[in-house]
């Protein structure tokens, strides 16, 4: 064995193996967007093993509600919400839910997003306003929608960027911009939230094992060197929902305190 897949085959085992604070979330109310499936599911799963209760928000009703119920099972209180992110009265609705449910909002983590690969000449507007609309405009939206109840005792919103949003990328106009825009969004919200007690972040992937890398089918005429990108993944891999879950639920904790604003790459070192 090399001494890369050495370090690749470690990394995996402690992201499995689950190991986390205990009950550094403990009796927060978490709303967790794009909840049913990838990123954000890890991440509810995540939150709620560190003692939060969890609302998992997702278009998907059905694995929503499966995720929730895994989550009642195996680790604590989950309610699933079906929620479309490019309906405005479907956002507020879900942020109401949880309100209902536990009476306040302490975190949320935005992390539903679509994307797609599309030759600049060929991109349409509703591919465009798509993903636009699902990641930068459903990001503010629920964040909108939560903040009067954020204001209540403080809290922390964490969103979800990419490496795609801080270093260019082929053929992604619309999913770079939308995730440069949630980098935006997320320093001008720490800002203006700071003195509130709330802190405002985001999270960065780079090349993360889930469902989303079926939208990005490669277009016809493409002529960039796309073994490149695993050239430079210094531990060869991609990452496991797991990983990133542990950094929302390090910037949804108070083991961030200091936190405000910043945008925290995991992606294995890719772009470093
Ligand atoms: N996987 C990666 O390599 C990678 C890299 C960088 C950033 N990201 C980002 O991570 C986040 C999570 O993606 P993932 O990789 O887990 O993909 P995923 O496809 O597994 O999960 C995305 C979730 O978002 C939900 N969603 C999509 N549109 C929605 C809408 N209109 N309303 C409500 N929910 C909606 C989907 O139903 C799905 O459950 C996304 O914001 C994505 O852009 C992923």
């Amino acid at each position: 064995m090399n001494e890369a897949t050495r370090v690749s085959m470690t990394a995996t085992d402690t992201a499995m193996t689950d190991v986390h604070g205990a009950h550094r979330l403990r009796d927060r109310v978490a709303i967790v967007t794009g909840a049913a499936s990838g990123i954000g599911r890890a991440t509810a799963e995540r939150l709620a093993g560190e003692g939060a209760k969890v609302a998992c928000v997702d278009r998907d009703g059905d694995a929503c509600a499966a995720a929730a119920e895994r989550i009642r099972a195996e680790r604590g209180p989950a309610i699933a919400v079906k929620c479309d992110l490019l309906d405005l009265t479907s956002i507020e609705r879900a942020v109401q839910a949880a309100v209902d449910e536990w009476g306040g909002i302490d975190i949320l983590c935005n992390i539903a997003g679509v994307g797609h690969f599309c030759h600049d000449l060929d991109e349409s507007a509703p591919g465009w306003d798509q993903i636009i609309g699902v990641n930068l405009t459903g990001t503010f939206f629920m964040s909108q929608a939560a903040l009067p109840h954020l204001l209540d005792g403080g809290g922390a919103i964490v969103n979800c960027a990419s490496t795609s949003g801080t270093h260019g990328a082929p053929w992604q106009a619309a999913y770079s911009a939308s995730k440069g825009g949630v980098i935006a969004l997320t320093k001008s919200m720490a800002v203006s939230h700071g003195r509130d007690g709330i802190r405002v972040n985001c999270v960065a992937p780079g090349g993360v094992n889930t469902a989303i890398h079926g939208q990005f089918e490669i277009p016809e005429g493409d002529r960039f060197d796309h073994s490149l990108l695993a050239r430079i993944m210094p531990f060869i891999r991609m990452g496991e929902p797991a990983e990133l879950a542990a950094a929302f639920a390090y910037l949804a904790s108070d083991d961030a305190s200091y936190c405000n604003g910043i945008t925290l790459r995991v992606d294995g070192g890719m772009m470093a």
